[in-house]
């Protein structure tokens, strides 16, 4: 019934994306503090991952449920999208387009680059698919050396350079999805929307500098494969 209730209408929509969308940002931050352990080494790095990788319950639970949540979240957006264009058959007018900002206005774009983003990272990393040799590298305890194969990975500018502009459009998809979430949760007024915009684009800048850390680290040198 209330699930009858939530995909029949368009304000239960939104609400169905505002909950996914945070439950994937929820996902993105405990990705990236998690990949943080490159900045203290080989030993901590290697030690996080095959930690996960020994609480086999918890982790398929968690990447069922993510991939749930995310293709949830993938079709009931463009549903909405799809509805609104659909609502707007003449588009619009040009005054409205000029304030509707460029995040706002490319949100399915920088949506399913995101998805794009996520097909590539996985046959990387997950199924060491795009450099199968750095995969297979094992640390001095015999684990998967997740430290190595990510530093390998990055030390390549031209790899680097695309999590980095994956990163930029995640991080405009978030400035615009953050201030819709407030919205669409009722924390967003008239009178709060300049802290709301602060907010959104701090939250951005956030996951951009947070993720770009890494490649830019172990590009100029400060992670390494000695660390
Ligand atoms: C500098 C940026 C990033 C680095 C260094 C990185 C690193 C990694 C590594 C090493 C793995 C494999 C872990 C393992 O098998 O032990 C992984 C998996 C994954 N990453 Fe990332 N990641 C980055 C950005 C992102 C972003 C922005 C997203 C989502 C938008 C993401 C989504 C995922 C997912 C869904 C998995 C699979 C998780 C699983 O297998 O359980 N990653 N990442």
């Amino acid at each position: 019934m209330i699930l009858k209730r939530l995909f029949g209408s368009s304000i239960g929509r939104k609400i169905l994306v505002a909950t996914t969308g945070l439950l994937l940002i929820g996902f993105v931050l405990m990705h990236m503090l998690g990949n943080w352990n490159m900045f203290f080494g080989r030993e901590e790095m290697n030690t996080y991952a095959a930690f996960l990788k020994s609480i086999p319950g918890p982790l398929w639970t968690a990447r069922i449920g993510l991939i749930v949540v995310f293709i949830l979240h993938v079709i009931i957006a463009l549903k909405l999208k799809m509805e609104s264009s659909a609502a707007r058959p003449v588009g619009y007018k040009k005054g409205n387009t000029m304030r509707a900002s460029l995040a706002s206005r490319y949100m399915a774009q920088t949506g399913l680059l995101i998805l794009a983003f996520i097909i590539y990272h996985l046959l990387h990393f997950t199924f060491g698919q795009v450099d199968p040799n750095t995969f297979s590298l094992l640390d001095d305890k015999g684990r998967h050396d997740v430290y190595g194969m990510v530093v390998h990975s990055f030390q390549n500018p031209l790899v680097s350079a695309s999590y980095i502009i994956a990163m930029f459009f995640l991080a405009m998809h978030l400035i615009h999805a953050v201030q819709s979430m407030l919205q669409t949760f009722g924390l967003a007024g008239e009178q709060s929307r300049p802290l709301v915009q602060k907010i959104s684009v701090g939250v951005a800048l956030f996951f951009f500098i947070g993720y770009s850390a890494i490649p830019v680290s172990i590009l100029a040198g400060l992670v390494g494969l000695n660390g």
